[in-house]
Parts: C-alpha cells; sequence; structure tokens
C-alpha cells in the first residue's frame, strides 16, 4: 500500500501576511490526519516562515521550483542547498513552467538531479495540453516527458520520488479529468514507463498524484483509482476547510 500524498501549491499567491494566516488555520484542521502524507507548498518569500510554523507538526513543507547549480552567479535562482533545510518535497517541470519559463525535459531532468542530491523529494510533473489531448497524443507526450526527464537517473530509493500527472487542460480550468481516466493515463503512460526505468519492485513504490481542478466536491473520485495515490491541489488549497476535505478525502479513500 503506497500512503497518500496531498499536496497543496500555492503557486504565485499569497503575502507573507495571509501565508501566516493560512498555514494557521490548516494547522489544526489536519495536523492529526497521519494516514495521509500533507504537503503546503508556498511561494518561495514565505517559505523559510512557513516551514518554521510547520517545524512541530507531521505536515510537510514544499517549493515550487529550483534551479540546478548549487550555488554562485545566477541572479533570481535558488538552488536546492538553498532550499534543503526549509522543505522536503520540491516541484520540478510545473506545466506553468514548461509554458512561461521554457522549462524542458532537459532541465527537468537537471532539477531531478539536484534535488535527489540534496535528499529533497522531487514532485515531478508531466500532462498534455487539450490540443495534444485532442489529436490523440496524449500516450505520446507523457512517455516523452516521463522517458527524457527521468533518462539517466538512479533511483535508489522510490520512495523519495513522486509524479504528478496534471493534464494541462485541467489546470485552474475548472474541468478535471475523471477518475477513470486520470487512472489509465497513469497506468499505461506513468507506471509503466516507471517499470522499465526502475524495475517493477520500484515502480509499484513510487506514488504518483493526480492535479488539475481537484476540489472537496470531486477529490474522492480520484482517491479510489487503484493508480492514484494522492492530489497536487492549486486553487483549492488556498482555502484551508477545502484543503482540509481534500486531504480527509485521501484518509477515507477505499481501495
Ligand atoms: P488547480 O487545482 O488550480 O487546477 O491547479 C492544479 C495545479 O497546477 C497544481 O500544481
Amino acid at each position: 500500500m503506497r500512503k497518500p500524498i496531498v499536496a497543496g501549491n500555492w503557486k504565485m499567491n499569497n503575502t507573507m501576511e495571509k501565508s501566516i494566516r493560512l498555514v494557521n488555520d490548516l494547522i489544526p484542521l489536519i495536523k492529526n490526519q497521519n494516514k495521509v502524507d500533507r504537503v503546503i507548498i508556498p511561494p518561495f518569500t514565505a517559505l523559510a516562515t512557513v516551514s518554521d510554523l510547520l517545524r512541530f507538526t507531521s505536515i510537510s513543507c514544499g517549493a515550487q521550483n529550483l534551479f540546478w547549480e548549487p550555488k554562485g552567479a545566477y541572479t533570481g535562482e535558488i538552488s536546492a542547498y538553498m532550499i534543503e533545510d526549509l522543505a522536503d518535497y520540491v516541484i520540478i517541470g510545473h506545466s506553468e513552467r514548461r509554458t512561461y519559463f521554457n522549462e524542458t525535459d532537459e532541465t527537468v531532468n537537471k532539477k531531478i538531479v539536484a534535488a535527489l542530491n540534496v535528499g529533497l523529494t522531487p514532485i515531478m510533473c508531466v500532462g498534455e495540453t487539450y490540443e495534444e489531448n485532442q489529436a490523440g497524443k496524449t500516450g505520446e507526450v507523457i512517455l516523452h516527458q516521463m522517458n527524457k526527464g527521468l533518462a539517466d537517473i538512479p533511483i535508489v530509493n522510490g520512495a523519495k520520488f513522486v509524479v504528478a500527472y496534471e493534464p494541462v487542460w485541467a489546470i485552474g480550468t475548472g474541468l478535471a479529468a475523471t477518475g477513470e481516466v486520470a487512472n489509465k493515463v497513469i497506468a499505461d503512460y506513468i507506471r509503466e514507463p516507471l517499470s522499465h526505468l526502475f524495475g517493477e519492485e520500484v515502480a509499484q513504490r513510487i506514488r504518483v498524484l493526480y492535479g488539475g481542478s481537484v476540489n472537496a466536491a470531486n477529490a474522492a473520485e480520484f482517491f479510489e483509482q487503484p493508480e492514484i495515490d494522492g492530489a497536487l491541489v492549486g486553487g483549492a488549497s488556498l482555502k484551508s476547510h477545502d484543503f482540509a476535505d481534500i486531504v480527509n478525502a485521501a484518509a477515507s479513500a477505499k481501495k
């Protein structure tokens, strides 16, 4: 049995003041739900503060990105070493970064290596656009992202690695995939290549999340699916009660 994860990606939202308020609202709501790994992923400006507020809880903190070089003259960038003591997880290759910041499978690959080198757990995002979906290219696109993003990565401890299937057309649109469709995509184009790359045993231990318009009302549908081990939540993670409902749905999922 893979332990479920529910991660809240705040994206470019929340001032310091709002971040503190949201975390303080969230902690009492989700701190005892130990059946689920709960991860809060604030913007970099609030990372140290949020991380501090979570320090004595069982809730983890994550970062939204990193740069692969360890240090040096890279104005505006943040390395894995700078994140390592503030977070346990880091999102790599989110579709918004691929779309707006020229993230490629090659840079995703470098960032995953950098994260693993310092012991951060990468949450690698993959997913097809609406056009790719409509053209019947979902499988091709995701297999490419998986194989290039994970090329030559020796994953010794498979548990310290997470993949998120986030269909681009479902992100922030209110138009989620169905649980069944997401489950099939994950089985065929994520779990299967993981098995080719790292062997069946490791592939079975790696947790795969669904992301894209997950909310309190539809979350349970995803968590019932055998291949879906949790959710990467955007908009609904900005509302404490909605996020807590999603965490609780993950805890009570019957598989
Ligand atoms: P929404 O839940 O707002 O669709 O965002 C999903 C996402 O991109 C999480 O990383």
